[in-house]
């Protein structure tokens, strides 16, 4: 009994550094805050704050035909977005799923805008466009520094691409040599133009705000993790002179705050755990919050949590199988099934652990397992939260000092954020998590979640609509007729 209970507290001391107190994570919310402002002053920050050139949540009034692409995620997606006449009625979208080889994510920037090109030809034949005109929104998921809708250059790579040669360079560019080289190819007619690139967090937030107007934040909690807001233009002190427009506008900020931490701020609450997936990473030292969030690295996390729990509290009589010690194979799929399973006798668990070289497992161990995950899913549920809790509280500020963008009422502040992402949409309790807590760490605020569907399709269609039906002033006009 007495083992029983010392191992038990070992379990316990191993689990507790998962378990962030409210008063840590207003730490990490009051951290990120102080990032955000230092990145809209140019200032260092492990937060981006990228400016987007979206200057308005749609006014529903946006229509016609589209191409978008979405690459980041899990997989490459080419969609065919009808927008309708009256934002009643539905938008049609027809999508198609391409693979992007590891190989190819690595390779060449020709390689691989190769293989968009010949993924959108094969889109286009399918679909009878193959000499059809369409202009085409690209949801570039990554870190973009950009120079208006359609000019996007990447600054970084993130979330396990690394191909060469793209750094630094016109996206849409990159894009149109590569339909170019394969329109010699092919001998086919159709042109496709891009009107604008845009990151996911943006999409999700355009396509929830189409037809809910007070969502002016966009979160992905997916293979990575980031957010976007609308900021005020006038505090966005990194705009140069001639990219600035008069008034008391605002802009999407793309925050990439899958960065944060990168300066230090969040080494008081990041676990061994936190810095062993850090270091077999391809990008040692970067995405730190994004590390200790997202479903490219959940699975990671939990099995070094795993190989400690056997070292120091003796789990599966001390040992640890060849496969547990192997990277990627707890993934995070197993997270979501772990928890997901009501059964007694936790099957689930036993048939991962089974495949993980650990046959006939006792209850016991399965709930210790278990335990773990609910330990990493349920921080990263918090994190998330300290997040969003600094951008509403952001937000509330500025619909102090601008004029009403949603329907809001002034005793009570009301925000919609729009979700995507596989761990926020698959796993059982995350969103729970994220809106209780997000309720404790902003108070006296209304916060609505809302799950996009198709969020970063539909997203860069709408901005291409825009962009499309203003045409050369679109910059200028891209902003609610009515308020939103
Ligand atoms: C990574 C990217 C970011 C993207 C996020 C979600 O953090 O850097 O641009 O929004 O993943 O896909």
């Amino acid at each position: 009994m007495a083992n029983a209970a010392a191992i038990r507290n070992q379990i316990d001391e191993v689990l507790s550094s998962y378990k962030l107190s409210n008063e840590q994570l207003e730490y990490v919310r009051d951290q990120m805050t102080q990032n955000l402002f230092n990145g809209l002053h140019g200032k260092k920050s492990s937060l981006k704050m990228l400016p987007s050139f979206v200057r308005g949540i749609p006014n529903g009034k946006e229509c016609g035909d589209f191409l978008a692409l979405d690459l980041g995620g899990t997989n490459f997606r080419v969609l065919r977005v009808k927008l309708p006449e009256k934002s009643d009625d539905r938008v049609e979208v027809d999508s198609q799923v391409y693979m992007v080889p590891e190989t190819t994510m690595r390779s060449t920037g020709e390689e691989l805008f190769d293989h968009i090109a010949e993924c959108i030809e094969d889109f286009l034949t399918r679909h009878n466009l193959a000499d059809a005109s369409l202009p085409l929104g690209f949801t570039f998921s990554f870190p973009c520094v950009q120079n208006g809708l359609d000019n996007s250059f990447l600054l970084r790579w993130t979330k396990g691409f690394n191909a060469t040669g793209v750094v630094g360079k016109d996206l849409a560019g990159l894009l149109h040599e590569a339909l170019e080289r394969r329109k010699l190819q092919s001998h086919l007619t159709y042109s496709v133009k891009v009107k604008a690139v845009i990151n996911d967090t943006v999409g999700t937030m355009m396509t929830c705000a189409y037809t809910d107007h007070d969502c002016t934040i966009g979160m992905i909690v997916g293979t990575g993790s980031n957010a976007c807001y609308m900021e005020s233009e006038a505090d966005i002190k990194t705009l140069k002179k001639e990219q600035r427009l008069a008034g008391n506008g605002r802009m999407c900020i793309n925050t990439e705050w899958g960065g944060f931490g990168e300066n230090g701020s969040l080494e008081s609450i990041r676990t061994d755990c936190d810095r062993a997936v850090d270091k077999e990473s391809i990008n040692p030292g970067c995405m730190i919050f994004e590390k200790m969030i997202s479903g490219m690295y959940m699975g990671e996390v939990v099995r070094y949590l795993l190989l400690n729990l056997v070292r120091q509290a003796g789990l599966f009589g001390g040992v640890a199988t060849d496969i547990l010690k192997t990277k990627g194979k707890f993934l995070t799929a197993f997270v979501t099934q772990i928890e997901a399973d009501r059964s007694h006798q936790l099957k689930a668990c036993s048939q991962i652990l089974d495949c993980l070289g650990y046959a006939n497992t006792t209850l016991e161990e399965r709930s210790v397992v278990r335990e773990a995950c609910v330990n990493v899913s349920t921080r990263a549920a918090n994190l998330c939260a300290s997040g969003v809790a600094a951008l509403v509280l952001r937000s509330r500020d500025i619909e102090t000092k601008l004029p009403a963008l949603g329907s809001g009422d002034a005793s009570r502040f009301r925000i919609t954020v729009g979700v995507d992402g596989t761990v926020y949409k698959k796993h059982p309790r995350f969103r729970f998590l994220l809106s209780d807590k997000v309720s404790e760490l902003c108070p006296n605020c209304d916060v609505t979640f809302r799950q996009s569907s198709d969020g970063s399709g539909k997203g860069a269609a709408l901005v291409t609509a825009v962009a499309c039906r203003l045409g050369e002033n679109i910059e200028a006009d891209f902003t609610t007729e009515d308020g939103g």
